[in-house]
């Protein structure tokens, strides 16, 4: 049988996986990425993960080409640009790199591109059209669909939402901005969130005891749930910045939906309502009542089924 190997590189962890074109996944596997460390440690990592891969399998199987989304890759020059939140350099030749290690065709897009491309072929999209991606993880990931075409721009870079500003004077970015929306809609921006929250505010809270490196998505989200007020009002901000600047992208494209994946949309409901009753109440009247956001599950399949679609949707 013909399988692509499927890499999806995120700020915190890879996936990869072994992927049929009927979207059946052979194996997988998880590791850090090391964003913080060099390129050619992670392409060493990378190498050791596959070849454990593939000796998990027990059907014989053939490697037809690669799939790979990653954070600010450009399909066209096959580099990931200007990476924020990587410490790899500004052009990393992650493409070129990775076919000639496997000696096999790369396909590579934006990660939250192929994400899009995935909720597409495999996931929530196959009936829609118009519709935008939102990964929120590390970073903040945008991939948008119209007229069920992925929107690619002049220069292969189009789909950057996580660096559109929020506040000018606001929190500093990693690509070297202020007040991206990554900033505050994203882990790490929850995360910042609540240790402003923390520090400002007099309330008990379970999330006092915790340091800033233990500090995850999912401890702030159990601590929601059970009525923590910092988390809440964590949640509360989060869904106001994010809910406003989805209704900003509802002006623009006129979506019939948004897809939210990533760590932070594990939180469910949570996220879920302060994002749909802020972005209600800052849309157009034109738009009010029409824009579904869904939330797309968040397990390591469903983020190498982006990076498998890129090879496979060509050839459906
Ligand atoms: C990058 C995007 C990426 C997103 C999620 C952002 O910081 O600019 O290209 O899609 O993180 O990984
Ligand atoms: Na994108
Ligand atoms: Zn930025």
């Amino acid at each position: 049988i013909e399988i692509v190997l499927a890499i999806d590189i995120g700020g915190t962890y890879t996936k990869i996986g072994l992927v049929e074109k009927n979207g059946t996944i052979r194996g997988k596997r998880v590791f850090s990425t090391g964003s913080k460390h060099s390129f050619q440690g992670f392409v060493l990592n990378l190498e050791d993960e596959v070849a454990l891969l593939c000796a998990e399998l027990k059907n014989k199987i053939k490697i037809v080409a690669i799939g790979i989304g990653a954070p600010n890759a450009n399909w066209i020059t096959g580099k990931m640009e200007h990476p924020p939140n990587f410490k790899w350099g500004d052009f990393v030749p992650i493409s070129e790199t990775i076919s000639s290690l496997f000696k096999l065709p790369v396909v590579i897009a934006n990660d939250a591109n192929a994400a899009a491309v995935g909720e597409q072929t495999y996931g929530m999209a196959k009936e829609m059209k118009h519709f935008v991606v939102l990964t929120l993880g590390t970073g903040l990931g945008s991939g948008i669909v119209v007229d069920g075409k992925l929107v690619t721009g002049a220069n292969g870079m189009a789909g950057e939402l996580g660096h559109v500003s929020v506040d000018p004077e606001g929190r500093s970015c990693n690509c070297g901005l202020k007040g991206c929306l990554e900033t505050y809609a994203s882990v790490t921006g929850i995360k910042r969130t609540v240790f402003e929250l923390l520090a400002e505010l007099k309330e008990d809270s379970f999330l006092r005891g915790i340091s800033y490196d233990s500090m995850t998505g999912e401890i702030i989200s159990e601590q929601a749930l059970m009525g923590d007020v910092i988390a809440l009002k964590a949640f509360e901000i989060t869904g106001k910045i994010l809910g406003s600047k989805i209704a900003d992208t509802v002006a623009h494209l006129d979506p019939e939906a948004f897809i939210l994946k990533g760590g932070l949309s594990k939180a469910g409901d949570i996220l879920l309502e302060p994002v749909v009753r802020n972005m209600e109440k800052n849309l157009f009247a034109a738009y009010k009542g029409k824009v579904k956001i869904y939330l797309s599950p968040t397990d390591s399949s469903n983020a190498i089924l982006g990076s498998a679609a890129l090879f496979w949707q060509g050839r459906m």
